[in-house]
């Protein structure tokens, strides 16, 4: 082979690896995107879902709660884009719950699989179970935040309804502290849990409290917390 022929054979297989990787990244966009349409659910789809598997009001209220909170706490934090997002894992992060108790986010991530639905979805809902049974540590905000209000919602509802008003309009940091402080009050909601949540997002216990406190009061009357 001469040197021409050499410096052409080299063009050709260049401009072949070229067309090959426009046409590889064609197919990956397309796979990717036919993935997101694939996945896409719908807030009707999900609160269907959410139903087949939780009877109980009281589970039910629960997701409806922490969906309102999450979406407050998506725009509070600067991911109002993702406020949808935030807000389905918030309604769905307990869906096996009520059916699998002792198996409470493992179970619902093959729950949610074969609903086809998103991973970074599955991947949300399960990290809330972080040192309760799945080793998913939370490392999107979304994620923290689904960690530390979770049980935190409970407890400041629970207070509420200790209230005249039975309203979350006129509770204060302090009154909710000082239940906090209370292991036998609200037992379930885990005082370990929101703690380590406050931690991981970086804030003072009062500052979660108080943003919280803040979520609940835009869910109310849209949400019977
Ligand atoms: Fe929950």
């Amino acid at each position: 082979m001469t040197n021409s022929e050499r410096d052409k054979a080299e063009i050709a297989a260049r401009e072949l690896t070229k067309s090959e990787a426009t046409e590889r990244t064609v197919t990956v966009r397309e796979a990717t995107d036919w993935v997101a349409s694939r996945n896409a659910m719908n807030r009707d789809t999900a609160y269907e879902l959410l139903l087949t598997y939780n009877k109980e009001p009281f589970h039910i209220q629960h997701a409806l709660t922490v969906e309102c909170v999450m979406r407050w706490f998506a725009n509070e934090l600067g991911y109002g884009a993702e406020a949808d997002f935030w807000a389905l894992v918030g309604l769905l992060h307990d869906l096996d719950f009520e059916c699998y108790p002792q198996e409470h986010c493992v179970r619902q991530q093959k729950l949610m699989r074969e609903a086809g639905l998103d991973e970074r979805l599955i991947r949300a809902c399960a990290s809330h179970g972080y040192l309760l049974g799945v080793d998913i540590a939370p490392e999107h905000t979304m994620e923290k935040v689904l960690y530390a209000t979770d049980e935190l919602t409970g407890l400041i509802g629970a207070v509420a309804l200790m209230r005249p008003s039975k309203s979350v309009m006129d509770l204060e940091v302090k009154s909710v502290k000082k239940k906090y402080k209370q292991a036998n009050f609200a037992a379930g909601c885990s005082r370990e849990v929101i703690a380590r949540g406050a931690e991981m997002l970086g804030w003072e216990l009062d500052e979660l409290i108080a943003r919280t406190i803040q979520a609940m009061r835009a869910c109310e009357g849209r949400v019977d917390v």
